[in-house]
């Protein structure tokens, strides 16, 4: 029923023409599939790639965004601004978490403004090395969800994306098994959902796995019933890595 999703995190990499050249590579390079693509760009390269991608199936989202409308906020984008570009937007991703001192608060505030103009929030979670080594994985996921989520409707959280990516696994070629992140996914994400917002709800929502994905590994993740596909971040910087890793998960998912 989930449609698997493949989401790319360019994070601070590609000027606007160097972006344009990759999301003309990944539109030419992309079959029929089953799978709904998202790219994320830097903010500079949104009108460009969006430009490359109308009238293609590839969805274009953002990689942050402030909670206000306007303002006062030098160096923010809001989600009006996005709105003009983008379909989703990457909300708490670990780096904003440890870099720019984000909290479950302003994720929370975020994930509620993304939802009032209509944008879609892909969600992060996960947790640090030490948490887990602690044996706190499961503690951590939970209420980093929960406290995201205060305040919605239902109807609103069966329509969100989110991806777990345990934070030491990201960008460290040190992916989680795929039981792993099953285990996580299901129990964790899927179940505090399920508790807050009932067992319809947790069944709807699109979950991804995240942290050093590529094509050879991915089939590992996407097999699961509980992972309806990834957010990736370096092996989405190559459209021959992102196209590999968007043709095994619409083979794993037949
Ligand atoms: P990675 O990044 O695929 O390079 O590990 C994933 C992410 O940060 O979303």
């Amino acid at each position: 029923m989930r449609q698997p999703l493949i989401v790319g995190n360019w994070k601070m990499h590609k000027t606007a023409a160097e972006g344009q050249a990759l999301a003309r590579a990944i539109r030419e390079g992309l079959h029929a599939t089953t799978v709904e693509v998202v790219v994320c760009p830097p903010f500079t390269a949104l009108p460009a790639v969006h430009a490359v991608l109308h009238g293609s199936p590839i969805q274009v989202g953002a990689q942050n965004m402030h909670w206000e409308d306007a303002g006062a906020f030098t160096g923010e984008i809001s989600p009006v601004m996005l709105k003009e570009w983008c379909r989703y937007v990457i909300i708490g991703h670990s780096e904003r978490r440890q870099y720019f001192h984000e909290d479950d608060e302003t994720v929370r505030r975020k994930v509620a403004a993304a939802l009032r103009h209509g944008l879609t929030p892909i969600l992060c979670v996960g947790e640090t090395l030490a948490q887990r080594e602690a044996g706190q994985t499961g503690a951590v996921v939970a209420t980093q969800t929960r406290r995201a989520l205060e305040g919605l409707t239902p109807e609103q959280v069966a329509g969100l994306v989110i991806a777990y990516e345990p934070v030491w696994a990201i960008g460290t070629g040190r992916a989680a098994t795929g039981a792993d992140a099953e285990e996580v996914i299901q129990r964790r994400v899927r179940g505090t959902l399920a508790e807050a917002f009932g067992a319809e709800v947790a069944r709807r929502v699109r979950v991804l796995y995240g942290g050093s994905v590529t094509p050879e590994n991915i089939g590992e993740f996407v097999c699961r019933p509980g992972i309806d596909g990834a957010l990736v971040g370096g092996a989405s910087l190559k459209a021959e890595s992102f196209l590999g890793i968007i043709h095994e998960t619409a083979r794993a998912k037949a």
